[in-house]
């Protein structure tokens, strides 16, 4: 089988890149599972009901958060609803489903969103539960449920951590896929036990920006220290995500393929 997965979608521009690329390569790759990472869609923070029909119409089979659930508080009251809308399973203080199975093409895929401890801000790392514990546990509720093929999105900053999250996984996953920092690594591997695995699978947004934010904005916050308050971007965007392929008698990734255009 082959899986799609789109990077950090980063407003306006990242939507419409979004729209014009991914049923293209849906259909030009024969993609048969796909799973997008939403939770900056919303002008750079959270993801709205808009962006949510918008990125599924686009054939997204599950969409991904991290820490930027809390935003958009009419959709942030309403994440329960939505089965294919994941937000990170260690967040404590938010209702939201952590974990999906869904049957597509005669497998049955599991995709869980997981968010790091290192360096995700006071509010997160004070509203998480260990990453490393919670996951074993949504593992379990995945497999308990026949799921053959789990992929993970770990929403995470530091570098080691998803390394680390990688190797701690190993052979019991499919997939362990970073986001947050919107920038594409260029390590995806086949880890020994057979887990596909990349840092950070970079953003689908704004390409002259600073992770998506104005760059007049980022350098006003950094060369004078100063407050400036969030602007998306509305240059033109990138696209950036990675394809795995999987043997259809292991259920084992076989191939990792990075997608940066
Ligand atoms: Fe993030
Ligand atoms: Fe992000």
């Amino acid at each position: 089988m082959k899986f799609l997965i789109v990077g950090d979608v980063v407003g306006k521009k990242g939507i419409e890149r979004l729209e014009k690329e991914l049923p293209k390569l849906i259909n030009k790759k024969n993609i048969d599972f796909c799973i997008v990472n939403g939770e900056n869609s919303a002008n750079g923070k959270g993801l709205r009901k808009q962006e949510y029909d918008k990125i599924k119409s686009c054939g997204a089979d599950v969409i991904t958060m991290g820490n930027h659930i809390y935003y958009r508080k009419e959709m942030a009251s309403e994440y329960i609803k939505y089965k294919d809308l994941l937000i990170p399973a260690n967040i404590t203080n938010l209702s939201g489903n952590n974990n999906v199975v869904t049957c597509k093409n005669g497998k049955k895929i599991a995709v869980i969103n997981l968010i790091g401890k290192v360096e995700m801000g006071e509010y997160i790392e004070k509203n998480i539960t260990d990453p490393f514990k919670t996951i074993i546990s949504q593992i379990d509720i995945v497999k308990s449920i026949g799921a053959e093929l789990i992929f993970i999105d770990f929403h995470a900053e530091a570098t080691a951590e998803k390394i680390a999250m990688g190797l701690y996984l190993d052979s019991k996953v499919t997939c362990v896929f970073g986001t947050h920092t919107h920038v594409q690594t260029a390590d995806e591997k086949i880890l020994n036990g057979g887990t596909a695995y990349i840092t950070d699978i970079g953003m689908t947004g704004p390409k002259d920006s600073v992770i998506g934010l104005k760059k007049e904005i980022a350098l006003k916050r950094f060369v004078e220290g100063a407050y400036a308050k969030y602007e998306c971007s509305n240059n033109e965007a990138i696209f950036n995500g990675i394809i795995v392929t999987t043997d259809d008698k292991t259920n084992k990734a076989i191939e990792i393929e990075r997608v940066n255009m």
